[in-house]
């Protein structure tokens, strides 16, 4: 059976030369790179190569990069480590529950969140980000691009307004890592959170920009590594796989990949509309393009439970998902598409094609194939199709 990945906002494979770059950091070269004898010193020249790398790929400073463990360590760290009691934190409504449930413990701690609502099309107004702005605001968390719809937010007009305003600046830029550009000194943020395995490096392994002069507590205290700002022996081979990572997303970037990519996206997307009862969640009300991650397309099928077209497709060769992996397993309809004011129904309804930078024509072709008849199949079975399901 011809098998299609469009799961990628959910997790990618490694690359096969990410895998080549990291494979000498479990065997040979295994060294602590805090010891003094050649074995750390193999290790220490590897994370220091792989800060450079990841330098080049935010624009900032070397002494500006922190690793870690992933997106959910960096979302966290932001929050937990820069906000107090009496505090006010700015968020929105639509991001990943790495930074929700941060802000909810925080809550338990004196610290009052705003989540700002998106536009019906997913994106966040500025100007609400600015209405929501108190004397005691201190932190502003927003996503570079959302892991449901794609939707890329309008970052650098937040970033002015954060810094007009002298408030600390986060993005969780897990989404929007290798399939935009990222420039933190364009942005204007203070922090800024990827996670590898987003981007074909390997899972358990991020990065931080943690611009030079923020006062942010680390999240893990112990030895000194990562200059203090993250205890922990260093994952050398999951460093080294980021940064390979890293440095192939730029590539790509630059060589017409993530073009192609979101023509790839724009047919799938277009094949699959030609279905009655079809539409994307991520567009204007008037029905212009927002801006959007070139691999993604979140699209609602009328009629149908999305769970049960998720289920079709998989037995069928094709992987998709409805809502987002982190919440898979529960049935409530997605909090993002809900904040977009989608109703419950279609939310329900609605799935997630999230396509790999290495997509093929002849997957595209076998998804077009593959979705108008399990569609078809589903509502002639439906009971959602039929009325009787509210
Ligand atoms: C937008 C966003 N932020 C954070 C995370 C968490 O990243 P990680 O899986 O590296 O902990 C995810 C993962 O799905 C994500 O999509």
């Amino acid at each position: 059976m011809h098998r299609v990945y469009m799961d990628a906002n959910a997790t990618t494979p490694l690359l096969p030369e990410v895998m080549e770059a990291m494979r000498p950091y479990w065997l040979e070269h295994f060294g602590n790179a805090s010891s003094i004898h050649q074995h750390g010193q193999k290790a220490r020249t590897a994370v220091d190569q792989a800060r450079e790398t990841m330098a080049r790929f935010f624009n900032c400073h070397d002494a500006e990069v922190v690793f870690n463990s992933g997106g959910t360590e960096g979302d966290n760290t932001a929050i937990f480590g820069l906000l107090h009691p009496g505090d006010h934190f700015i968020t929105t409504s639509i991001e990943h529950s790495a930074i929700l449930q941060a802000a909810a413990r925080m809550a338990r701690f004196g610290v009052d969140t705003t989540f700002v609502a998106p536009q019906p099309s997913g994106l966040i107004g500025p100007t609400d980000i600015l209405r929501a702005i108190r004397p005691q605001t201190r932190l502003i968390s927003v996503m570079l691009a959302n892991n449901e719809t794609g939707v890329i937010q309008p970052v650098e007009e937040i970033g002015r307004i954060a810094a007009d305003t002298g408030i600390f600046f986060h993005i969780d830029a897990v989404q929007g890592a290798g399939k935009v550009e990222l420039d933190v000194r364009r942005i204007g943020c203070h922090l800024l959170s990827i996670s590898a395995h987003k981007m074909h490096g390997p899972k358990g392994t991020g990065a931080m920009f943690v611009r030079r002069g923020t006062p942010i507590e680390p999240l893990l205290v112990g030895g000194s590594h990562e200059r203090r700002q993250r205890a922990g022996t260093e994952n050398v081979a999951g460093i080294v796989g980021l940064a390979k990572a890293a440095e192939l997303a730029m590539h790509s970037l630059d060589d017409g990949t993530i073009y192609r990519l979101a023509q790839m996206r724009d047919r799938l997307e277009a094949g699959i509309l030609q279905l009655p009862g079809t539409g994307v969640n991520g567009i204007a009300a008037n029905g212009s393009p927002v801006p959007r991650a070139a691999n993604t397309s979140n699209i609602w099928f009328d009629n149908l439970e999305g769970e049960a077209l998720v289920i079709a497709l998989d037995m069928k060769g094709v992987a998709v998902s409805g809502g987002s992996a982190c919440h898979s397993g529960a049935t409530e309809p997605s909090h993002v598409l809900l904040a977009m004011g989608v109703n419950k129904n279609r939310a329900r309804a609605s799935l997630r094609f999230s396509l790999l930078k290495t997509v093929t024509d002849a997957d595209i072709d076998h998804v077009l194939q593959v979705v108008p008849a399990a569609v078809e199949h589903l509502r002639a079975l439906s009971p959602v199709a039929a009325g009787t399901l509210g």
